[in-house]
């Protein structure tokens, strides 16, 4: 009765603190089922709107886990049971699993540091809680301080003609839990399939017969790859690498499968990372790697601390891990190595040619992760911006030209970045791009794309207005419905601009035995007992050239030869492939690599959209671009 009362004083405060009792509330129990109670009562409140419960609820979270941060965890399990949130409430939100902070954990964090019902709580309630508050506007930062004017006198430099080259890797997501004939074809919420106990039906079937689709030698559509697939797709590069001798690689990383946090554990991460890593090494010898972080290379899932924050603590693991192997494998130096550790796994390189590489972890910019909500009116919460900053400024003193690389791309076609630290690189991109920026490189979609950023706000999308360009690279990994892929890029050696992009692939259904079409075949067999699939003796992969950016994207080779693939040359590319059904079909076609699944993509709200994800540089970018263009209909592609 008290507790009521309690809630419905601090309910009708809508807006201003609800008020825990330190004393009546305080014992471990009873503020669980407190914290329980008091957001049920949120949820039927018809006082508030929807925004309204969830900022409330956040102020709420923020009072109790200020109080004791572990029992987060525990009233998380117990609403996400009674709301039916997810499949596995408590591996989704226990506080420690196999001896690490998880999900919950972090979310207690998280609410002890946010401003619950300023931007942090409407960013967090847009994007973590449904839409429940509406997407609050950018915040306007002023980074002027953090450079020196732009000089007068920076000019491009010149060209001799003369190219190397460079192979970018991306997305390999190797799934240590690969079984060959499970079930391709998996029902059942967010785990893999091709890996035991997952089958079309109940997630948990008591016998493992009628595999649907069986998962096949060297991956499938639906799944994240085998060894097998990570081995050939390496070996696949050293190859081709014969002929070319690729000076450096970049991975734009995530190495570890989708399956998120409940069948995860530490240990998982660390074994596939330390297998991409390796595998790398071993199948490409001598030529550097620079890699960068994914979203699925991090425990729990996609989570990064900022040092301030007081949890990085929590992650150091993983650039400590990471910048050793990178180092041990000669990939970088000592120097590096002991800045990576201090910058979140980010580092600067500059090459033997006196390219400067800069790798970023995107996680600090991704969605998903809760600590990016924290504090959001300060443009750098972790530092990270400046660093790159201030790497820019030298580089621009020392005429010294830098990629940019990193796994979430900040516009383009995912909308999975936080808005205002995309608005922070977009100032940077402004600022130090062409002359200091040459182009910035991604993965994370798992589709072959590109976005080209625009000077000033981003909003006028005129040729004149072309800065830069953000080569999003496609997986290795079929999921969903891609044939493995890698590129590589032939590079100019006075001014590393890109010179053209040649990409190979595998048509993965060829070593198929059994036709996708007709999942009837494999109604005769018994899982785990697998003497099946057979194989025929030349199923392997076979990986062949797939096309060049300059024949694609310029047919009439109207693009002087010695031209590079700029942001000029992408921005040109964008009207042939939004105006012109060929460029269309084949922009498509190369997207999902020819597989059976390329979309149609030939409607106008497609288009549109796609408009929109080619020439926007940031998320607040795509947004306007979609006001502008009227689109009713947002297909994320
Ligand atoms: C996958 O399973 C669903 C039923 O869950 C079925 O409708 C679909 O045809 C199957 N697809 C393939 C390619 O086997
Ligand atoms: C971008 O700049 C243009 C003109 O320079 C202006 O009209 C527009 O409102 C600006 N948009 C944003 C979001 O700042
Ligand atoms: C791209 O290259 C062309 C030809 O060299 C040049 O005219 C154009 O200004 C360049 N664009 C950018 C954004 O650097
Ligand atoms: C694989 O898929 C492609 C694209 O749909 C198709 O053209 C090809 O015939 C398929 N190959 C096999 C062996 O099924």
């Amino acid at each position: 009765m008290k507790l009521q009362l309690l809630l419905s004083a601090g309910l009708a405060l809508a807006g201003s603190l609800i008020k825990v009792p330190d004393t009546h509330y305080k014992g471990h129990d009873e503020l669980v089922e407190y914290g329980v109670n008091a957001i049920a009562e949120l949820y039927n409140s018809t006082h508030l709107d929807k925004c309204g419960k969830c900022l409330s609820a956040l102020q709420l979270g923020k009072t109790i886990a200020l109080q004791n941060d572990k029992v987060i965890p525990e009233i998380l399990i117990k609403l996400c049971e009674k709301y039916h949130w997810e499949e596995f409430c408590t591996v989704e939100y226990q506080g420690f699993n196999f001896g690490v902070a998880s999900k919950g954990a972090h979310i207690a964090n998280v609410l002890t540091l946010i401003d619950p019902t300023g931007i942090d709580g409407e960013y967090l309630c847009y994007y973590q809680v449904r839409k429940s508050c509406p997407l609050p506007p950018t915040p306007k930062y002023n980074l002027t301080g953090w450079w020196p004017e732009k000089p007068k006198n920076l000019s491009l430099p010149k060209s001799d003609g003369e190219t190397f080259n460079v192979v970018h890797l991306s997305d390999f997501h190797v799934d240590l839990r690969y079984q060959v004939g499970g079930e391709a074809n998996c029902t059942g919420g967010y785990h893999m399939c091709c890996v035991d106990a997952l089958h079309n039906g109940p997630a948990y079937k008591a016998n493992y017969t009628d595999i649907v689709l069986p998962a096949q030698k060297y991956g499938s559509y639906d799944c994240d790859i085998p060894q097998i697939l990570l081995e050939d797709s390496l070996a696949n590069v050293a190859k081709i690498g014969q002929n070319l001798s690729f000076e450096f690689g970049i991975f734009t990383g995530d190495m570890v499968s989708h399956d998120i946090d409940s069948w995860f554990s530490l240990a998982k991460i660390i074994e596939s990372e330390e297998d991409v890593y390796y595998n790398m090494k071993k199948y490409l010898g001598d030529i550097p790697i620079y890699s960068t972080f994914g979203n699925h290379d991090s425990f729990p899932y996609a989570q990064q601390a900022q040092n301030r924050s007081g949890f990085l603590g929590e992650f150091i693991w993983n650039a400590q891990l990471s910048a050793d192997l990178w180092k041990d494998y000669g990939w970088i130096d000592e120097e590096t190595q002991a800045e990576a550790i201090h910058t979140y796994g980010s580092y600067a390189v500059n090459t033997k040619r006196g390219l400067r590489v800069i790798s970023l972890d995107s996680n600090l910019w991704y969605q998903p992760n809760y600590y990016n909500y924290w504090n959001m009116t300060d443009p750098d919460t972790s530092g990270l911006m400046k660093w790159l900053v201030d790497e820019l400024v030298d580089a621009e003193k020392k005429g010294i030209r830098v990629w940019i690389m990193a796994h979430v791309p900040t516009g383009g076609g995912t909308g999975n970045a936080m808005p205002h630290q995309t608005e922070v690189i977009r100032q940077i991109v402004d600022r130090f791009a062409p002359e200091t920026i040459v182009a910035l490189f991604f993965g994370h979609t798992h589709e072959d794309q590109f976005n080209v950023y625009y000077a000033g706000n981003g909003t006028d999308n005129s040729l004149e207005n072309a800065l830069t360009v953000g080569w999003i690279s496609q997986s290795v990994t079929p999921l969903h419905n891609y044939n493995p892929s890698w590129r590589y890029y032939e590079v100019d050696t006075k001014t590393f601009e890109i010179v053209n992009s040649i990409n190979y692939y595998a048509q993965l259904n060829k070593t198929f035995e059994y036709d996708i079409d007709k999942p009837e075949l494999s109604n005769s067999t018994t899982f785990p007992h697998i003497t099946y699939p057979p194989r025929k003796p030349d199923d392997k992969l076979d990986w062949i050239f797939e096309y060049s950016a300059r024949d694609v994207y310029d047919p009439d080779h109207k693009w002087p030869k010695s031209a590079p693939l700029n942001a000029t040359f992408w921005h040109n590319a964008i009207q042939y492939i939004v105006n012109n059904k060929t460029g269309r079909e084949d922009y498509l076609r190369y997207e999902y690599r020819e597989s059976p699944f390329v979309p149609d993509g030939s409607s106008p709200e497609y288009i549109k959209n796609m408009y929109c994800y080619f020439s926007s540089g940031t998320v607040p970018a795509v947004y306007e671009c979609q006001k502008r263009q009227n689109i009713t209909k947002e297909i994320w592609i």
